[in-house]
């Protein structure tokens, strides 16, 4: 009998998850809420929001699902994990007790100095007044987090005091997120890059590493987004999957990074059971640790995964159960993507606008946010829209497919960046 799968979420995120079940040989129907217009080519789109738990629930014991993979924070952070193992559902995500290590940077800091793990050095404050004499009385910039799950929106990096105090007023004082509590620390520098792995209670199963672009335009220009491209290199450079992380370097963020905190999360007694995700940075004393996600990146996973070789039924299956992830083995080659956001994202953007792609169109697109009108038409949905991704030998080979297939795609309201990966080229 082949398995039954309920993805969560409906992002470019998820297409790459659909798309890398849909190769497993174990796996049959795949089910997707709620899904976007190009997953709907791939799996079958259930009209359910991410955080409906009970009703993603039902869904999952009406259609016998076998197994369910979690995408977003949000769904993770409001107990989907917890929720469906006591209904006796395997399901691969964090608990909401364990998914701390993303929606509280506070949790995250004291769980990191407590393990050892290399990050920046930091004070928690809940008081406004304490807070301003704290970075008063310290260099800038400074960066200032909101300590709760803020959608990409709680970090600030001020360079200025006036900065900084207009961050610690918006979110101590003018409770614009909630109740107030902020995590200020010292500023690093470096290439930034980003490690996930598959982590089932202390098997920590590395994946390759990949490099985001976070900010809007070219240059690292603009503002901060959720993502505006990301690559993967082949191996000719190293074990990392990126030419300026040596092996070494890859090798600490495994033993000295996630290994620890998976460790740390099970002696808590809130061990891990989905993806782990370092936000890190190659400092020039060393590697350390930015954030950590409790989820697949987003754009990451678009170009990680189509390198896994593996069976991702068994290592979802494994990570949602307790068992032993089998070893991964992955693809020798580079993967870079590009997306094509709305113009005006990360702020206001129209949606509802017409996307056409050239019938020769020969590489991958990740849908983000798209739909399908009811004259079954493609049209735009979401800021970031679709993400165009090619592998190649080479990082080099890649780029210049991806941007060859990014002007086979017509739509009259989408920008994109054209430096992904220019660091390394
Ligand atoms: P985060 O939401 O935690 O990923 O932070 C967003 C961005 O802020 C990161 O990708 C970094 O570019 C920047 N950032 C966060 N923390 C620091 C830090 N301690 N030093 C320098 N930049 C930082
Ligand atoms: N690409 C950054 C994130 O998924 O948070």
């Amino acid at each position: 009998m082949k398995k039954k799968v309920l993805v969560v979420g409906g992002g470019g995120r998820e297409h790459a998850i659909v798309d890398a079940l849909s190769r497993s040989a174990q796996v049959g129907r795949i089910y997707c809420a709620p899904g976007n217009a190009g997953i709907g080519e791939q799996a079958v789109c259930v009209p359910l929001k991410d955080t409906d738990v009970e009703g993603l629930l039902q869904f999952a014991q009406a259609n016998g699902v076998d197994l369910t993979v979690v995408g977003p924070e949000a769904a993770l952070a409001a107990g989907i994990v917890d929720r469906f193992r006591a209904a006796g559902l395997k399901i691969f995500g964090h608990t909401q007790a364990a998914t701390a290590i993303e929606s509280s940077k506070d949790f995250a800091k004291r769980l990191m100095v407590a393990a050892g793990v290399p990050t920046a050095s930091y004070q928690t404050f809940t008081d406004f007044d304490q807070a301003w004499a704290y970075v008063q009385a310290g260099p800038v910039p400074t960066v200032i987090k909101y300590d709760g799950l803020a959608a990409g929106k709680g970090v600030v990096v001020a360079q200025t005091l006036e900065e900084a105090e207009a961050a610690l007023r918006d979110m101590l004082l003018d409770g614009r997120y909630g109740e107030g509590k902020v995590v200020i620390e010292e500023f690093l520098t470096g290439p930034e890059f980003s490690l996930m792995a598959f982590v089932s209670g202390r098997q920590v199963r590395p994946m390759v590493a990949a490099q985001d672009h976070k900010r809007a335009f070219d240059g690292d220009a603009g503002p901060n987004t959720g993502g505006m491209g990301a690559y993967t290199e082949s191996f000719a450079t190293g074990r990392s999957g990126l030419s300026f992380i040596t092996d070494e370097e890859y090798d600490f963020a495994v033993s000295k990074i996630l290994q620890p905190v998976a460790d740390a999360m099970a002696d808590a007694g809130t061990p891990l059971s989905g993806v782990l995700y370092g936000g890190l940075m190659k400092t020039p004393t060393g590697i350390k640790v930015i954030e950590f996600n409790a989820r697949f990146g987003d754009p990451e996973t678009e170009v990680v995964l189509p390198r896994l070789e593996s069976d991702i039924y068994d290592v979802f299956e494994a990570a949602a159960t307790g068992g032993t992830v089998p070893m991964l083995r992955w693809r020798d080659e580079a993967v870079l993507g590009v997306v094509m956001a709305s113009k005006g994202y990360p702020g206001s953007y129209a949606k509802g606008v017409p996307i056409t792609v050239v019938p020769e169109f020969a590489e991958r697109i990740c849908h983000m946010g798209t739909k399908r009108t009811d004259d079954g038409s493609l049209v735009t949905a979401g800021g970031r829209v679709l993400m165009v991704i090619a592998a190649a030998p080479t990082t080099a080979a890649a780029s210049r497919r991806v941007y060859a297939a990014v002007a086979q795609v017509r739509c009259d309201n989408l920008f994109y960046r054209k430096d992904i990966a220019k660091y390394v080229l």
